[in-house]
């Protein structure tokens, strides 16, 4: 067979083939098969030596030319191919929208954070700005100012966790009464919200708790006065039906001092574990100012008297929401702590 009938059949054969080439796999082995170094459109070139001078430069064309359109029909199979793939894929790849989509769990409030605002707000109501104070703590004001010295059988009352001689955590809220009254003159009308700290733990007690303090200094404050904003915060805390009661109690920095306690929300005052069966849980200290704490801030006590609470946050927490152990608070187990929904 001569070169030309080689490279019509060659021809032929090609053309057949391409047709058949329908992946990138086929493509690389057709083109390895004819235009790679052994392929057997290169391999034509070698059929050129056996032929004489004259026929040469024709044939030598004819090759060109042939390796050229088979390059090219390559080059347009293997576009053909690369479409087809991208259509594929583009109407293979269906985005479903009406598939629900999928909801970002979202946080929530700590039921002490919602009850603090609560009790903020109530109290801002009545015209209560908010103060602050350290929860590292000087010894100061934390017991001496307020009218508890050293070695007095009152310091027993908490049982303080100390960071040093003179510095403690801070074991209530009170000294923020004493930082006030340092800073400002009467009239005052304040509350501050924060942690406390005892070495104290069981089911209505925690080493860590949150109180809210109230101080209130003015000309002609009465014990009826305190009763009277106790009285109504607990109302609207927890409702117009709810009891709650004034019991005599003592604190060094209040006389007269009383506790307050409200109705067992848990048992409905029956008695149960939570009120230790008594139906009662007390949720504040409170008590007139003493003019010994006036001393140390420099107030006269035959002008100024007032009052000041200092109230458990968790307690009222527990109560507003039916919770019977203290503890669960600072579990921070989410099922517990996803049942709080809302603000
Ligand atoms: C005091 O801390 C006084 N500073 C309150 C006070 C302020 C009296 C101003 C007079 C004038 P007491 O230790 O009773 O008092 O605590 C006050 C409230 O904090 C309690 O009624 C209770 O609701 C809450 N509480 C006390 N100990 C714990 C505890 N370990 N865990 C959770 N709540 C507690
Ligand atoms: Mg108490």
């Amino acid at each position: 067979m001569d070169l030309k009938d080689h490279i019509l059949a060659l021809e032929k054969e090609i053309r057949e083939l391409l047709e058949t080439l329908d992946s990138q796999e086929k493509l690389e082995k057709f083109r390895i098969d004819f235009l790679g170094r052994k392929g057997k459109v290169t391999q034509l070139s070698k059929g050129l030596g056996a032929l004489s001078r004259e026929e040469r430069p024709e044939a030598g064309k004819a090759i060109n030319r042939m390796k050229g359109w088979v390059e090219e029909a390559l080059k347009n199979r293997q576009q053909t191919i690369k479409a087809r793939l991208q259509k594929e894929k583009v109407t293979g790849e269906r985005i479903d929208i009406t598939l629900p989509g999928r909801r970002t769990p979202l946080g929530r409030h700590h039921p002490v954070t919602r009850v603090s605002r609560q009790i903020r707000e109530i109290f801002e109501g009545m015209g209560f700005e908010v103060a602050h104070g350290p929860e590292v703590e000087l010894d100061y004001y934390n017991f001496e100012a307020l009218n508890i010295p050293k070695h007095h059988p009152a310091r027993d009352m908490q049982d303080t966790f100390y960071i040093s001689e003179n510095v403690v955590l801070r074991t209530h809220t009170s000294p923020v009464q004493v930082r006030t009254m340092e800073k400002q003159q009467p009239p005052i009308r304040v509350i501050t919200l924060g942690a406390v700290y005892r070495c104290d733990s069981d089911v209505t007690h925690t080493p860590m708790f949150h109180q809210v303090e109230g101080l209130l200094v003015d000309k002609n404050v009465s014990m009826g006065d305190l009763k009277g904003i106790l009285t109504r915060f607990v109302h609207l805390m927890f409702g117009e039906s709810i009891s709650l009661r004034f019991r005599p109690s003592f604190f060094p920095f209040t006389e007269p001092s009383a506790e307050v306690d409200i109705q067992c929300v848990i048992c409905g005052g029956k008695g149960c574990r939570v009120c230790s069966h008594t139906g009662w849980l007390e949720i504040l200290g409170c008590g007139m100012v003493d003019p010994a704490v006036f001393g140390f801030v420099d107030y006269d006590p035959e002008v100024y008297s007032g009052f000041a609470w200092g109230l458990g946050i968790e307690r009222v927490a527990m109560l507003k929401y039916g919770i019977n152990d203290l503890r669960a608070f600072f579990e921070n187990d989410l099922r517990f702590l996803s049942q709080f929904q809302g603000r």
